[in-house]
């Protein structure tokens, strides 16, 4: 029996959601363990599209979907998103879909908060999701957060919710210069949003733990990427929650030894939304090319993606972060038709060679990448289903990046579709 965790090694939209929803059908649970939804997971299958933002991808492989105690969550859009499934005819009952009783609960001054300071910071913002992401955590790790076993209580959360809102309203009036908010307009929305969740909120923890005893398989759902995490990526240019594959054990309340394998999935080249530094950014026809290519839109947002070479320095880092045991490549067909790749390989810094990927910005600001260049492919190869059938380029590109980060592939994605893909070696088997 395996249970398997998907993190994104780069800075979000790998194709994480993808490849959930693919090895889903190998898994009997499906866990997001952090974020929320700042996160956009894209699933196509038959060519119809769907963007999971909280309900983890595995929904529409109809297995058990859990929201783990890691997550800060925005009931109306969990609502909305359960609306839309059910347009889709998946409907799932208090067994099929589980909200952990002590996930964070995203209010409207979170959101309010996360806007107005974006506003206030001018070109210095980090460019976040502006779903309240940042000042949910905030208000976990300063005691001040409201999960759901508080939300479903309705005293308690009526008493919180008047608190907290004395202090926050000061703070939007005072330093924001934003709206103030009315805590009985909160009150009663929210509750509506508790009688619709409670029925699905438990402990989760204790039922992944019954499942894995009884020999079920779980899947962990990352979201974002490895350099986003608040630990390890690009501060202050992060996310708040930590992305790697560690906390899928914190955030889903399970132990390290459950876990058997880590899937990091790597897109072919690198993106980034958002401020922050990337220094294999292309800002050429080249980015134009890949950018248009490959449809680099926000799935959250919809702002342009960044686009660059790949990055070996910080997929490196994401190996070892993350104790990666194999990898995915997606969108490799995004780069048919370039003449010649660049992959970098090391970066330079003031007449020095970094090979380490560096905490300082100043220092990252500084860096100019190494590139290695491999000649490229014309032919499409989104209708190849073999890797032998690759042209000897494609299948270069492949074995070089194998070899610069020491780690196997273990599944290549060519094409947005589920059926767009080709397993070399199945994580579950
Ligand atoms: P996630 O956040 O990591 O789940 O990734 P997103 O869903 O935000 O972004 C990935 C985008 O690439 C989505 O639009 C996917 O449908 C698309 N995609 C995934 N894999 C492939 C692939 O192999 N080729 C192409 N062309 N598109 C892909
Ligand atoms: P998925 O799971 C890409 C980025 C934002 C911003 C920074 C902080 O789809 O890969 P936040 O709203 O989290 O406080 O914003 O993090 N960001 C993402 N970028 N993919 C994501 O999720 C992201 N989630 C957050 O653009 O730069
Ligand atoms: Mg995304």
């Amino acid at each position: 029996m395996s249970n398997i965790v998907i993190v994104g090694t780069q800075w979000g939209d790998e194709g994480k959601g993808k490849i959930v929803d693919l090895l889903a059908e190998y898994a009997d649970i499906v866990v997001r363990f952090q974020g929320g939804n700042n996160a956009g997971h894209t699933v196509v299958v038959d060519g119809k599209q769907f963007i999971s933002h909280l309900v983890p991808s595995g929904i529409l492989q109809k297995k058990r979907c859990i929201i783990g105690n890691g997550l800060v969550v925005d009931p109306e859009v969990l609502i909305e998103e359960l609306d839309e499934l059910k347009t889709m005819g998946i409907n799932p009952g208090p067994d099929e879909l589980m909200i952990s009783e002590k996930a964070h609960v995203i209010m409207p001054y979170h959101k309010s908060v996360d806007l107005a300071r974006e506003k206030k910071k001018g070109d210095k913002k980090i460019g976040t999701t502006g779903r309240g992401i940042g000042p949910a955590y905030e208000d976990k790790a300063t005691r001040r957060g409201i999960r759901f076993v508080e939300l479903i209580d309705s005293k308690v959360f009526k008493e919180k919710v008047t608190t907290i809102l004395e202090e926050k309203n000061f703070y939007l009036k005072n330093y924001l210069s934003a709206e103030t908010l009315d805590p009985e307009v909160i009150i009663e929305q929210y509750s509506h949003y508790a009688q619709r969740l409670a029925p699905h909120v438990t402990n989760v923890s204790v039922s992944i733990f019954e499942a894995i005893k009884a020999g079920k398989q779980v899947l962990f759902e990352g979201a974002q990427g490895t350099h986003l995490d608040i630990d390890h990526g690009t501060y202050p240019f992060v996310t708040s929650s930590n992305t790697v594959s560690g906390n899928a054990c914190n955030g889903a309340g399970v132990g390290p030894k459950e876990i058997s394998g880590v899937i990091g999935i790597v897109k072919a080249y690198t993106t980034r939304v958002g401020r922050g530094p990337f220094p294999t950014e292309l800002f050429d026809k080249t980015g134009d090319f890949i950018q248009e290519k490959g449809a680099e839109f926000g799935a959250t947002t919809g702002r342009k993606r960044r686009c660059g070479w790949l990055d070996t320095v910080i997929l490196k880092n994401a190996v070892r972060l993350n104790g990666l045991t194999g990898i995915t490549i997606t969108k490799l067909d995004v780069l048919g038709g370039l003449k010649s790749l660049n992959i970098c390989t090391a970066y330079e810094f003031e007449g020095k060679v970094v090979k380490d990927f560096p905490a300082g910005l100043k220092v990252l600001a500084g860096c100019k990448p190494i590139f290695e260049t491999l000649p490229g492919w014309s032919e499409d190869i989104s209708g190849i289903r073999k890797i032998e059938d690759f042209p000897e380029n494609a299948k270069n590109y492949l074995k070089r990046i194998e070899e610069l980060i020491e780690t196997p592939i273990d599944i290549v994605s060519v094409g947005p579709g589920r059926e767009e893909t080709i397993v070399i070696k199945n994580p579950f088997s």
